[in-house]
Parts: C-alpha cells; structure tokens; sequence
C-alpha cells in the first residue's frame, strides 16, 4: 500500500478511453474491471438510467417486485438454456454465495445427506469467505486458509504447466479420471463448482476442448449438483453468449455478474433449474425456502440498464462482432512472442494473458521486490494504456465492443509497456 502514494484518478470515459485529472488518456485494456461492454458513456445506457431514475430509484424485494427486474429475469431465463428461476443480487461474490447456498440446500430440502464441495485447484469465484472456499488463489486467500471451508479441490490441465512424465492428453485424463473416481467413491458431495470456459483470475488457464462437457457428464452420472460460474467467461468474454453453451455443459445452477449490466450499475444473478427451484417449494413450516436476501438486489435502475444491454447484445450482433475483433489478438502473437520474457499467451474472444517470465527454459515467473502490478501500471500510464497485471501474467480484457482500429492500438501499446517494463525483470 504504502508504494502507491496517490492513485490516479479517473474524471471521465469515453469509449474506451479514460481521462485522467491531470489530462492523461489511457486506452482502458481492463474494462472496467473485466465487466465493461460497450465502452464508456454510450448514450443509450446512459439514457435508460436517467430515465429509471426519475421513475423508480430503489424499492426493495422483500415482498415486492419491479417491473424491470421481472422483464430482466424473463429475459435472462430466454438466453440461458436449462435454467427457470433467477435469484438477484448486486455483485458476483454475492451470486456464488447463493449458488453454494442453493445447492447445499437443494439436498437438505430432498432429506439427503450431501454436504461436501468440488471444486478445481486455482479458481476464483470472489473474495468473500464462501467465494474464497470454493476458489482458491494462495497468494489472495492464505492468509485466511483456517477461517475457509474445505473442499475437494482437483487438479486443472494447464498446457503451458503439463507436470513431468505426462503429454497434454493423457494430463486431461488424468484429471477427470481423478474426478470420476473421487466421485464414484464419495457420495456425501452436493455439488461440483468451477468458473464455465477459462480460469480468469487464476491465470487465464483456458479449458481445453470437452474437459468441462466431461465434468458436467460426470456430476450428472453420480448425482452431484454442477454449479458455474460465468460471471468472467460469459456474455461474451470469450466470443460466445455463454460458455456453457459453448462447452455443451448444461448446468445446474449459474452465476453471471460483471458483464450483465454492460459494466454500468452493479448487478449479479443465479439462476437455477427446475429441478433444483421446486426443491425450494413448501409450506412456511417446511421451511424449505432460501434465507438470503440483500439491500439492494433487483435494484430497478441495475434492471433497467441490463435489459437495455441484452437488447443491444441482440440489435448489434455484438457475438459476431466479437468473434470478428478478436482476430486482431492473433495478428499481434508473433510480434508479443519475440519479447523475450513472453512464456506463454493465452488468448480467446475478448480475453487475452500474457505469462510472462525471467527463463522462457525453466518458466520460471518474473520477480520483482516492488509491485509488478505498479511497474506495469506506470509504464502503461507512459503509454497510454490502463493495464493491470494478475502476479506475473499481463491481463488484456477490454470492452467487448472495442473497434477493430482501437484493438490494434491497444496491443501495440501493450506490445510498448512490456518491452519498457522488461529491465526490471532481466
Ligand atoms: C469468475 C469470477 N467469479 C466471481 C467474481 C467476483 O465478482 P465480484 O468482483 O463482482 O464480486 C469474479 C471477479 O473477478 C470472477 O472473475
């Protein structure tokens, strides 16, 4: 804390561009924190918000509902194959607690005994204690490891990390066999939980082809409840709708946050099937219902602009169009390869990870005794380009309707930052 000082501030956005007090333009590489749409200050969006605040600023949910939360929950319930219901509330931390709440009690209301958590090594899910528990990232979560619940972690094939004596393939295998047999043999575990597509925040580790089908075919053979997690990965992210759809990994329950709202208003949801809502259903006594309930869920000004986003997702072929942009991630991969501390790239749709390390040979990771995150920061800063790092890989996760024209800029200007970085590391 004490090496940043005073933090650069943002007075305005554009596009995908953000100006500083001081007059600095930088091309927002981290969209708004992985959540940003359309850039920033589309009229449309800004439109809706102006409009619902005149009508409906907040009106809670105990009880009551809005019009544009059902719309949305309608909306949202259309695009998601397999789903029926959608649990609101206002970040994506928050949408995990429900799904793990959700499914430890879909089989406390069946009158079954299946209290235990699966999960994969090194995914993320949020920072509060249960997002933590079913996640786990040692340099974010070890200092609380005691406080966490445990789980029953498996490993995630990483084709730049194979452990020794393996080949790719027969890594695959080898985890889900892992989970196959862990799963046969346990029959207390309620639920398996792993982001849909790609770890993001553990490192961009993409899933390889049928690895998460295979887990969903597992979970449904062993009765095991399948819990994603799409808040990174889905609308978009990774140039389809939704992951699961793309993985053909219909799930059980699903969580989306970051992009739902085009990155505007905060706003989460978990959305569950049939199956797992009517287990919900009873008389008062029963007490089968869910106790959860937040401040601010289905906040109608959140709801508004969502379903204004999901319109434009539809009227724009923003799909498409993503697919289309994120050629140009491709044209650069050669040119960020020959950096020298290039290990690895990672790339698909709007997401892209750049590992970097001191000995391409070893991999070993890049070091630095100040904040790596500030290094690069700085040198983006000088060049234009918000960039954030995630320990030793360059994050590229800009708004998803980036112009073709603006992505080229904003990989020659990482392309920069990281040849001016490259002292401190060599
Ligand atoms: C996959 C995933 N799940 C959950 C979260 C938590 O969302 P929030 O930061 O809105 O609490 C994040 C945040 O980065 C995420 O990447």
């Amino acid at each position: 804390m004490s090496e940043w000082g005073a933090f650069t501030q943002i007075e305005s956005g554009k596009g995908v561009w953000l100006t500083d007090s001081d007059g600095n333009r930088m091309i927002d590489a981290v969209g708004s924190m992985w959540c940003n749409v359309w850039g920033h200050s589309n009229p449309e969006l800004v439109s809706v918000i102006k409009n619902q605040s005149k009508n409906l600023q907040h009106s809670s949910m105990f009880n009551l509902t809005n019009e544009p939360a059902e719309k949305l929950a309608a909306r949202l319930i259309r695009i998601s194959p397999g789903m029926s219901r959608v649990f609101y509330s206002d970040n994506g931390s928050s949408a995990m607690e429900i799904s793990i709440k959700i499914a430890l009690q879909y089989w406390k209301n069946k009158g079954e005994k299946k209290t235990e958590i699966a999960t994969v090594k090194n995914g993320y899910h949020g920072d509060t204690f249960g997002a933590m528990s079913v996640g786990y990232v040692p340099e974010f979560f070890g200092k609380f490891k005691k406080q966490l619940f445990a789980t029953i972690q498996f490993p995630v094939p990483n084709k730049y990390r194979v452990p020794k004596g393996f080949t790719f393939s027969d890594y695959q295998d080898h985890c889900l066999e892992k989970i196959e047999r862990k799963l046969s043999e346990n029959n207390k575990i309620a639920a398996f939980v792993m982001e849909s597509g790609a770890q993001v925040a553990g490192g961009v580790i993409i899933y390889p082809k049928g690895f998460q089908r295979k887990i969903g075919q597992i979970c449904k053979k062993y009765g095991v409840l399948l819990v994603l997690d799409e808040i990174a990965t889905g609308f978009g992210r990774m140039g389809s709708m939704l992951q699961y759809e793309e993985q053909k990994s219909i799930p059980d329950i699903v969580a989306y946050g970051k992009m739902l709202t085009g990155g505007y208003m905060t706003m989460a949801a978990t959305l569950a099937s049939k199956k797992v809502y009517d287990s919900f259903l009873g008389e008062f006594n029963n007490w089968k219902h869910l106790f959860h309930g937040h401040t601010y869920t289905g906040n109608p000004m959140a709801a508004a602009v969502a379903n204004k986003n999901i319109e434009m997702y539809q009227k724009n072929h923003i799909i498409k169009r993503i697919q289309k942009t994120a050629k140009v991630f491709e044209r650069y991969r050669a040119e960020i390869s020959e950096i020298d501390i290039v290990g690895d790239i990672r790339h698909k749709g709007m997401l892209m990870g750049i590992e970097l390390v001191s000995n391409r040979a070893r991999k070993t990771p890049i070091r630095s005794k100040k904040s790596i995150n500030k290094i690069f920061f700085e040198e983006g800063k000088k060049n234009g380009i918000y960039l954030r790092t995630l320990g030793n890989i360059v994050m590229l996760v800009p708004p998803l309707a980036i112009s073709e024209k603006d992505l080229d800029l904003l990989l020659q200007k990482t392309i920069k930052t990281i040849q001016g970085a490259r002292h401190h590391f060599v």
